[in-house]
């Protein structure tokens, strides 16, 4: 197909929302994707000012944008104005994905769909295991709900305490299950590491350009833990070499990533991607970052 065929008045749009957007990968691996299919779709980024999330929405069924991904700081803030929401995401309290069907938006939480789908293919199960969350954004509250329900027990430990207790106490009242949550001084990412079985960074710490930094001290990493830091910009962060130095299993942060995107794209466009090409494409970019 030329150029031509891709962009015409028959081409759907596909976009991310964010402040700010100029990292985003999404267009990357999305466009890919649609060219490797021959679709007649294209996949944009848009940079939205917080306080013109509303306008964004109008514009959303203005403009006939099919498939939507929603990231920092809107995850949130922008399901008031959704149609439906799906069960997991309502659990969880963010959405990321919306498919508009003629100005109908329905909205899903392929973060977390994608991540949990991301520890299965690498062979790990949560159930009866217990987890320490660095963190408690919004990457670790979509991982805290997907994790806590199986989980043996999980610790939220973050710099703002105050955000990790409300979290936790969120999840324990939904799932009146074992959690906690605590500051990250070294006490006690010391004393919790040690009685750990999944340790899952969701703090930036580690993300490029600051690659030198780790969520948590080398020394504190036993053998039998799983490591699982999401960022995924370096591919293989401080905390992942520090980890894989002491023994552990390592899980990066690109293959969440990447199963997020596949899932929105399948659900909008109804075909599978190659997620192979989308991941070696994110890969190559990376690389030449
Ligand atoms: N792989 C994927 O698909 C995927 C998906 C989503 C996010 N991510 C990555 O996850 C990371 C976090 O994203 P997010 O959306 O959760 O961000 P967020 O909502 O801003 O949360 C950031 C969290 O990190 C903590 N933090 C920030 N700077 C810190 C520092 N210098 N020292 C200690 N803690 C610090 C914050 O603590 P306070 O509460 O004290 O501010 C907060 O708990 C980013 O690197 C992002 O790229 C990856």
């Amino acid at each position: 197909m030329s150029e031509n065929d891709f962009i015409s008045v028959h081409t759907k749009v596909l976009c991310v929302i964010g402040y700010p957007i100029e990292h985003s990968m999404s267009p990357i691996m999305h466009n890919a994707a649609i060219r490797d299919l021959n679709l007649k779709y294209i996949y944009l980024a848009f940079n939205i000012l917080p306080r013109n999330l509303n306008l964004a929405v109008d514009g959303i069924k203005t403009f006939d944008i099919k498939g939507i991904n929603v990231t920092l700081p809107f995850k949130q803030k922008i399901m008031k104005y959704l149609d439906e929401v799906d069960p997991v995401a309502q659990e969880i309290g963010a959405v990321n994905t919306i498919k508009n069907e003629g100005g109908y938006l329905s909205s899903r939480n392929t973060d977390a769909e994608g991540a949990m789908k991301a520890l299965l293919d690498a062979g790990y199960k949560v159930s009866g295991k217990n987890v320490l969350l660095l963190g408690a954004g919004g990457a670790a509250r979509t991982l805290a709900f997907m994790m806590a329900k199986d989980s043996n027990k999980m610790v939220i430990a973050n710099r703002t305490e105050k955000r990790a207790e409300q979290l936790a106490n969120e999840i324990k009242r939904k799932f009146g299950i074992n959690i906690e949550g605590k500051n990250n001084s070294i006490r006690v990412l010391k004393e919790e590491a040690k009685k750990t079985d999944i340790l899952v960074n969701t703090t930036p710490l580690g993300m490029y350009p600051n690659i030198d930094k780790s969520p948590i001290p080398a020394e504190f990493l036993h053998k039998d833990l799983l490591v699982f830091d999401v960022v995924y910009n370096p591919l293989k962060t401080k905390l992942m070499k520090d980890a894989n130095e002491k023994g552990c299993n390592t899980l990066g942060g690109l293959d969440m990533l990447v199963n997020q995107g596949a899932l929105a794209f399948e659900w909008w466009t109804n075909r599978k991607p190659n997620i192979e090409l989308m991941k070696n494409k994110i890969i190559e970019v990376l690389g030449m970052l």
